[in-house]
């Protein structure tokens, strides 16, 4: 029940930050996936009055960002930042492995790939963008506020 489970459980944003108003780091454990999904749920529903579909794309995808981070790269931390432009909203998950996300051709879907599909698929623009040391993966989504909402 969602009342008990937010009465024993720290809350993310009080123990990690607001990734709305800056990078949040994040240690590359199992439990940041959760932490990330808590986190982007929390902006989207209660800051930016995203719907509820949106809200699920979204935060589908930032979990398939960060389980990629914690599979593919031998980091510690990475971060999240979440941004928003007028009706566009970003997501960047960041971490200091050079290695590059690669989308994988439809044919060779099978057991693995389907995360960049999935990003390749709900996001209205993604890409990676290579820094001195690492990268940023990113994308961006058009949100609707929920009727009754700014
Ligand atoms: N953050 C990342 N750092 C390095 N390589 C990545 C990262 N994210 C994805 N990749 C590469 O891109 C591939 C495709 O990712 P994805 O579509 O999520 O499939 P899967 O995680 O099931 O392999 C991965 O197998 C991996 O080689
Ligand atoms: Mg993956």
């Amino acid at each position: 029940m969602a009342w008990m489970a937010a009465e024993v459980e720290p809350d993310a944003m009080d123990l990690f930050g607001n990734p709305a108003r800056q990078e949040v780091p994040l240690p590359a454990r199992r439990e940041s996936a959760r932490t990330a999904r808590q986190l982007t749920c929390r902006v989207l529903m209660q800051q930016w009055y995203a719907g509820d579909h949106v809200t699920d794309d979204v935060v589908l995808l930032v979990s398939e960002l960060v389980t990629n981070v914690l599979q593919h790269t031998g980091v510690r931390v990475f971060g999240l930042r979440l941004r928003r432009h007028n009706e566009f909203l970003g997501v960047e998950v960041r971490d200091p492995s050079r290695g590059l996300p690669c989308l994988m051709p439809l044919a060779e879907l099978a057991d693995e790939g389907w995360g960049l599909y999935m990003v390749d698929r709900l996001a209205d623009r993604w890409g990676v963008d290579l820094l001195p040391r690492g990268k940023t993966v990113w994308f961006e989504m058009r949100i609707r506020p929920a009727p009754g909402q700014p």
